[in-house]
């Protein structure tokens, strides 16, 4: 068997690893922080401006038809975390499923999604800071607070974020895991003080006109805009339930509380974007919201309410961190799986004997995360970051249906309902949302996977530790 369909057989993935240094401590409330913890960040809190500028008012359908897509994708997710609860998520279904190739692809694809998420986030994260700054009048170098795209010289708390939490994750799994917790709510808790403060103040005239650049994605000023355009950026508001698959081996009981975790992460998060937009949409005019780095603060001081835009702009400073560990937890995982796996270098992913983590790996993150949150613009980031989810999810549909061919005996805890419909509309959804993103990220995205490519026929492919005989 050559390389490229060289598969993992399904029961090495079914069960713990005896050897595995990743212990099972985390429960279904963990999980559940996780999820919610990994989703509501700067999706919901910055990228809302974001999208209205490219959508107008029509941003709210952008935030349905990326929560559709994401919810199709969340089913295919559940089935096959449920079905091999092992470090790794989409890399390691595709390694069972489509062979040691895809996989590659995949899990370098994953790498590269994580690792921008965090950067993005730590630049919506500056924008709250920067907005503190600036509420408070404290005295603070301009420079240092955006990176060159903005006139600036470097964006210094987004490198500080992203160092800080590299260091918590780099020391204990469980320990950040429940401060976690405690921060998501706190964010819950914001969200729902703007909703209840926006709402009476909707107008409907903030919704003329509805969608000034229309409904699709298409070129204007050298920027893609429509609705489909914004839904491309906004999808970036939805993931993060796959952080929780990507915990899976350190679950306590794996079958029923990653179930819990993914579809109740994404249901809370789905129910509360689509208020939040349309209180966010109905009180402000969209072009006040795209110009804004913190428009859920920017709303409430303009509503005359500066107390909620302290506390809004304090809970997203105190708690969308929580959307980096979360990120940076995943992406140190598929790293030392994929090590584990002979693929990467083991000496990279090595677990330290006192933290049990992979320490170094996440101080490297740490750094490459810091070092792009601190020069380039948060738009960009987020659409390269969402290139790599939407390729990422098409893979665990394929995988959801390649297995419900294959194995369709095995059992499994989790049954995507409709398969072949959800699958295939969760495959096409994310191609669209995929090819509605700007050219210049489709080729960086490209790029990156070249690259990949020349590292698997270079190096990984002949360290695999796979085995010919090894298919299911
Ligand atoms: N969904 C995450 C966020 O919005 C990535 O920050």
């Amino acid at each position: 068997m050559t390389f490229w369909n060289r598969r993992k057989p399904l029961d090495s993935v079914m069960v713990r690893h005896a050897d595995s240094a990743l212990q099972p401590t985390l429960g279904w409330p963990h999980l559940i922080g996780l999820g919610v913890g990994g989703i509501v960040g700067t999706g919901i809190y910055t990228l809302t401006g974001v999208g209205a500028g490219l959508a107008g008012p029509a941003v709210i359908l952008s935030f349905v038809v990326a929560g559709l897509v994401c919810a199709c994708a969340a089913l295919a997710y559940t089935e096959m975390a449920t079905m091999m609860p092992m470090a790794g998520s989409a890399y390691t279904y595709s390694y069972v499923a489509l062979g040691e190739l895809l996989a590659w692809i995949v899990g370098w694809t994953l790498i590269l999604e994580y690792t921008v998420v965090c950067s993005a986030v730590a630049v919506g994260w500056s924008g709250y800071v920067a907005g503190f700054i600036q509420a408070a009048d404290w005295v603070f170098p301009q420079a240092l607070l955006a990176g060159p795209h903005a006139g600036g010289m470097t964006n210094l708390p987004a490198i500080v974020i992203s160092l800080a939490v590299a260091g918590l994750l780099a020391v204990g799994t469980r320990e950040s895991a429940t401060v976690n917790l405690i921060l998501v709510i706190m964010k819950l808790v914001a969200l729902a003080t703007f909703i209840a403060l926006a709402l009476p103040a909707f107008d409907a005239g903030n919704f003329e006109p509805f969608a000034p650049y229309g409904y699709g994605a298409t070129e204007v000023n050298g920027t893609r805009q429509g609705m489909m355009a914004a839904a491309a950026v906004i999808f970036f508001a939805f993931y993060g339930f796959d952080a929780v698959s990507t915990a899976a081996e350190e679950a306590r009981n794996p079958a029923r509380d990653l179930k819990i975790g993914i579809v109740g992460s994404m249901l809370v998060c789905t129910l509360l974007y689509m208020v939040v937009a349309a209180a966010a949409l109905g009180s402000a005019h969209y072009r006040a919201l795209a110009d804004s780095s913190e428009p859920l603060a920017m709303v409430m001081r303009n509503l005359n309410h500066p107390l909620a835009a302290t506390l809004i702009g304090g809970a997203a400073v105190l708690a969308l961190p929580t959307v980096i560990m979360a990120f940076m937890y995943g992406q140190s995982r598929v790293f030392f799986v994929m090590a584990r796996d002979g693929l990467l270098p083991q000496r990279l992913s090595a677990i330290h004997p006192r933290f049990g983590t992979p320490f170094l790996m996440t101080l490297v993150t740490g750094l490459i995360v810091a070092t792009i949150a601190g020069f380039l613009p948060l738009k960009e980031i987020a659409e390269l970051a969402n290139a790599g989810t939407l390729v990422a999810f098409i893979a665990v549909a394929i995988c959801m249906l390649v297995m419900r061919v294959r194995a369709p005996d095995q059992p499994r805890t989790f049954r995507t309902p409709l398969p072949w419909i959800i699958g295939p509309l969760g495959m096409a959804g994310c191609a669209y949302l995929f090819v509605s993103l700007p050219f210049a990220t489709l080729w960086r995205f490209f790029a990156w996977n070249v690259l990949g490519l020349l590292v698997y026929l270079l190096y990984a492919r002949r360290r695999s530790l796979a085995h010919a005989e090894t298919e299911l």
